[in-house]
């Protein structure tokens, strides 16, 4: 399921230029365009950080509410004085030790930071991104590049190009191909604003390995009341990240049972010998390598998805590593809109 997906023929393509011109994306991002771009975690959709146009623009693609804010990427540690007033230490060791990587901080901004990115919130989310395409492109556009997920707004992230097309197709200026993402999960994200670092949403970088270098910090809650969430982090939105199918999940070792008169098809990881009943069914891969299962999480749901079942029955990880944030996705994913917040 990784690897494969991106060599898709030109007219799958259709009319979205689409190629792997460093070169050309760099000038699209300088000129205020936008350009899907590879990043380790998942495809970002990328525009110039400081141009308040660009943001817009970037808002305007993935229809995405503007209390939503975004994450800008810079490509070395000494670009974040660009957007950030101060480092506080914990955010320096946690950058020292984990970029660049799958790792989110949100750090006190500074004025020039166009309100529109941080949502009007005191703090500005950045990261440096692993992938060598994403830097390579950042730092020769030499500008902070403002990039949420490059898919529609609520819906599932991008892990090759093609879902990026398939999902925002014309609305973005130029789309880097990098191949499928490894990790293949969403950044962690941790605030380091207040007193005590806090972890605002699971991701690709385990939060034992941050607390193992910093000792424990807080968790916030996953769907914040309405009036903590302006405060904390206003896109840990209880339905995110969700398939068009409804979508039930089951405990990690819970037996898997198709719903009767449904159809019915699963989404499960470690070995499946019997599960009679479902129309489909796909192991995200050994129960013992999590990354395996991350890196093809989005793809798998996306298949499953596209058959249009009654319902997607999802096995749940155990909470711990890759799992927590594999989690977190397919509970947002499961959450219907009417006990959203
Ligand atoms: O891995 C990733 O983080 C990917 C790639 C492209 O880098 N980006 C990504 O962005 O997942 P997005 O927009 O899908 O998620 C950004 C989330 C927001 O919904 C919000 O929860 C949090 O990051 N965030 C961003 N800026 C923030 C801020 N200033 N204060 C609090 N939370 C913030
Ligand atoms: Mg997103």
């Amino acid at each position: 399921m990784s690897g494969g997906e991106t060599n898709q023929s030109p007219a799958v393509l259709g009319s979205v230029p689409t190629g792997t011109d460093v070169n050309h994306a760099a000038r699209c991002l300088r000129q205020g365009l936008l350009v899907a771009m590879p990043t380790e975690t998942v495809y970002g959709l990328a525009g110039a950080a400081l141009q308040p146009r660009a943001a817009a623009a970037i808002f305007e693609a993935k229809q995405r509410p503007h209390f939503d804010p975004l994450i800008v990427h810079v490509a070395e540690l000494d670009q974040v004085s660009l957007i950030a007033e101060t480092m506080p230490p914990a955010g320096r060791a946690l950058a020292e030790r984990f970029w660049p990587g799958p790792l989110t901080l949100i750090l006190p901004r500074r004025s020039e930071v166009p309100d529109l990115i941080t949502a009007g919130l005191p703090g500005v989310g950045v990261r440096i991104p692993a992938h060598p395409v994403a830097r390579q492109l950042i730092r020769q556009a030499g500008i902070p590049v403002a990039a949420p997920s490059a898919n529609p707004f609520g819906g599932i992230s991008p892990t090759t190009a093609a879902h990026v097309i398939a999902g925002l197709g014309q609305n973005v200026d130029y789309v880097l191909d990098g191949g499928s993402c490894t990790i293949g999960v969403e950044s962690t994200i941790i605030s380091v604003m207040g007193e005590t670092p806090v972890l605002l949403r699971p991701g690709g970088l385990a939060l034992e390995e941050i607390e193992n270098l910093i000792g424990r910090i807080e968790i916030a809650k996953p769907d914040p009341a309405e009036d903590d969430r302006a405060q904390i982090a206003p896109g840990m939105l209880s339905r995110h990240y969700a398939p068009r199918s409804r979508m039930s999940l089951i405990g990690p070792d819970e037996p898997a049972v198709p719903q009767p008169g449904l159809r019915t098809v699963l989404l499960t990881w470690g070995c499946m010998t019997e599960a009679p009943g479902f129309e489909r069914i796909l192991s995200l891969g050994p129960a013992d390598d999590l990354q395996i299962c991350a890196a093809r999480f989005f793809a798998a749901l996306r298949v499953l998805d596209s058959l249009a079942p009654d319902v997607i029955i999802a096995r749940q990880f155990p909470e711990r590593g890759l799992g927590r944030a594999l989690n977190d996705r397919l509970r947002r994913g499961a959450t219907t809109p009417e006990t959203s917040g």
